[in-house]
């Protein structure tokens, strides 16, 4: 069967890209091999999907090409995107540092996208597996268990490794293997770290326990002010899965729990101004009660008044600079994304397309192209889909 264009994905890039090309009189073929469609954006955003942040710049992606992305950003915005939305009717608000999400549900923006494909002729087939692809001609065989099919332009939107459970594959990078495209190399990104010994055991006793206003530093250059979590196997919440995605296997993170604060100053002036005061009460002014026993551990029964220097050192470095080595990452069954993928160096930034392979695109989480947490990821998967669907 003789198409136009086939896209190989049918998640958030595929579904844009089919779209727009459609939309531009392309005969659009759509395959997955799950049974349902953009099983990923129907989980986001708890449900809600976080669709995109109107403080996007290209400051919010990680890319060993770091300006790859700015020509698809600028040219297919959160704006269009909300532009998009609002004609279909779908209401959403803002939930924080510029999180927009849906009122209802992920689904309206599933519907919206496969009502576009659907308007604009796009052939959608579910439950097909490729065996083969090959060039021929001026384009692509495909091979699959439902049928073979060839065409001029061939998408790769297959995404990332994370959440295997919900269809990822490798499938993506291999298609680059096949075709010569060189890759940066995957990793769990926007994924909880894990800690052993007794960081570990301080973890698992304070499992639930959150911060929200921490701050979470990597290196000098990478800094995140949001929450931290305490989980069974470590530390999550938004501060530590943003850091995640720069931290490399060997290396400490810094946690201030109370950020901005010259807490040396702030015991000393407590120790004169309320000297019976219990260390504890004091600390639980900054942070949750039972992380707040956690750092008075050594000085329990004692009162402001009885801390000796090194005690309030100790204290205030617990509180603003927590130095911890984390054992790993909580892998791709828990990474929100994979970060890596095909090297951008390969693909034009115009268009998605490969340089040295006439026909072959890659838009969405298979590039070496990984947002920021909140709402960035998906707009990445709206403008490179919208890059490709303009160009094939
Ligand atoms: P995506 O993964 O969406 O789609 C790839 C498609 O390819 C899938 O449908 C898959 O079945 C198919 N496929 C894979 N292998 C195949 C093969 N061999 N043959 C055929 N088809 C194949 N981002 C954000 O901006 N806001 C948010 O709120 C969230 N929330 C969120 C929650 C959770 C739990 C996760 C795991 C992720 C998020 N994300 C997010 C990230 C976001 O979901 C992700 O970056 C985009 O879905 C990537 O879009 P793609 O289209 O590139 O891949």
């Amino acid at each position: 069967m003789q198409y136009d264009v086939i896209i190989i994905g049918a998640g958030a890039a595929g579904l844009m890209g089919a779209a727009v090309a459609g939309q531009r009189g392309r005969r659009v073929l759509l395959i997955d091999h799950s049974p349902k469609i953009a099983q990923k954006i129907r989980i986001s955003g708890g449900g809600r999907c976080n669709f995109t942040n109107i403080h996007c710049t290209p400051s919010n992606f990680i890319s060993d090409n770091s300006r790859f992305a700015v020509s698809a950003l600028s040219r297919y915005t959160p704006k269009d995107f909300i532009a998009l939305v609002d004609r279909h009717g779908i209401a959403w608000h803002e939930k924080t540092l510029g999180q927009l999400f849906c009122d209802g549900s992920s689904q309206q923006i599933i519907d919206m996208l496969a009502g576009m494909c659907v308007a604009s002729g796009v052939t959608i087939r579910t439950e097909c597996s490729i065996t083969n692809i090959t060039r021929m001609g001026d384009g692509f065989d495909v091979t699959s268990n439902i049928g073979a099919f060839h065409a001029n332009s061939l998408v790769i939107a297959c995404g990332g490794l994370s959440i295997p459970k919900m269809g990822a594959t490798g499938f993506g990078y291999q298609v680059a293997e096949q075709f010569g495209l060189a890759m940066i190399r995957p990793a769990p990104a926007l994924v909880p770290l894990t800690l052993n010994g007794e960081l570990l055991e301080d973890a698992l006793s304070l499992a639930g326990v959150a911060v929200a206003d921490a701050r979470v530093s990597y290196g000098k250059k990478y800094r995140f002010d949001e929450a931290v979590l305490f989980t069974h196997r470590g530390m999550s919440g938004p501060a530590i899965l943003q850091i995640s995605s720069y931290w490399r296997a060997g290396e400490t993170i810094r946690i201030a729990f109370a950020p901005n604060i010259d807490m040396v100053a702030a015991i000393k002036t407590a120790k004169s101004s309320t000297p019976k005061q219990e260390p504890i009460s004091f600390v639980a002014g900054y942070v949750p009660k039972r992380l707040a026993a956690k750092i008075c551990e050594n000085v329990r029964g004692q009162r402001l008044a009885d801390l000796s220097n090194a005690d309030i050192n100790q204290i205030s470095n617990h509180l603003t600079n927590w130095q911890i080595l984390p054992s790993g990452t909580e892998g791709y069954a828990k990474a929100e994304v994979t970060r890596g993928g095909v090297d951008t160096r390969a693909l034009s930034s115009q268009t998605m397309g490969a340089k040295d392979v006439p026909g072959l695109y890659f838009i969405g989480e298979v590039v070496d192209v990984t947002g920021h947490l909140g709402g960035f990821n998906f707009q990445w998967a709206w403008a490179s889909g919208h890059a490709a669907g303009m160009a094939v």
